[in-house]
């Protein structure tokens, strides 16, 4: 079953995406070469403990930490640790917070310091991949519209999109239906509505699509040691134009599509 968002749900998700998309920012801004992943957890749940709310992760099937962290060819689920972040590395931050009773989930990847030109292009064409897949966020479109545009993207820019894990609806809990696959998967072909929630987060490989995860039950890495990245946004589906409510800025002009 699919929840549609009520104007009374959206009171309270819209200040939850806020707060997901404000904290997120300033886990990126506390981002340098020298740090460690733990640093970086502990100062997100500092900060979403500032905001009034609490991590949508921790304890979620028992996941053990506040945020996602995962550093070059680890693509989801990276654990903080002992890890320290080194010039040249990328990092994707994963962020999902519940406030008010709902949940905003948003990600990014940024380097660290600086990086190679083939990491920070792989990080471009997966965040305007992800706004693709927004534009095709349209009443009347079908979720493999989304889907489509994500996979025709990526492809076209060489990379692989990753299969095993998808974007998803996301309410009062993290992972509602449908779900989003970031590939046309001809099962998960719902028609978008006004209300539907999602989020749309496409996991881009520089090489192969093929991931594995690692022994400590969660880190997912790809198969080939290629780079990954990941940007997420939650969206909500409307009458027209497709609000992304983890964004408080609006869209950036350089990456609007016609
Ligand atoms: N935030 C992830 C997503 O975007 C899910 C994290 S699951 C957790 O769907 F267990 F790691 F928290
Ligand atoms: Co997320
Ligand atoms: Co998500």
């Amino acid at each position: 079953m699919i929840v549609l968002k009520t104007e009374r749900d959206l009171e309270a998700m819209r200040p939850a995406c806020a707060v997901a998309s404000a904290v997120l920012a300033e886990i990126i801004a506390f981002i340098q070469p020298g740090v460690t992943t733990r640093e970086v957890d502990e100062f997100a749940a500092a900060v979403i403990k500032r905001h009034g709310a609490r991590s949508a992760f921790l304890g979620y099937r028992n996941y053990p930490c506040h945020t996602c962290i995962s550093v070059n060819d680890e693509v989801v689920h990276g654990l903080a640790g002992d890890r320290v972040l080194r010039f040249g590395d990328i990092v994707s931050v994963d962020c999902g917070v519940i406030y008010r009773g709902y949940i905003g989930d948003t990600a990014r990847t940024v380097a660290v310091g600086g990086c190679s030109v083939e990491a920070q292009r792989l990080m471009d064409v997966t965040e305007q991949a992800l706004y693709e897949g927004i534009a095709a966020a349209l009443p009347g479109n079908r979720v493999t519209d989304i889907s489509r545009a994500i996979q025709t993207y990526v492809e076209a820019n060489g990379f692989s999109v990753v299969r095993e894990f998808v974007g998803h609806g996301v309410g009062r809990t993290m992972h509602e239906e449908p779900q989003v696959p970031n590939f046309v998967d001809p099962k998960c072909n719902q028609r978008l509505r006004p209300g539907m929630t999602l989020a749309i987060e496409p996991m881009v490989n520089a090489g192969r699509p093929e991931v594995k995860v690692l022994k400590d039950g969660w880190t997912v890495v790809t198969q080939d040691g290629s780079l990954s990245a990941h940007f997420e946004h939650t969206v909500l589906i409307t009458e027209g134009e497709p609000e992304i409510l983890t964004c408080t800025e609006r869209m950036p002009s350089r990456l609007k599509v016609s």
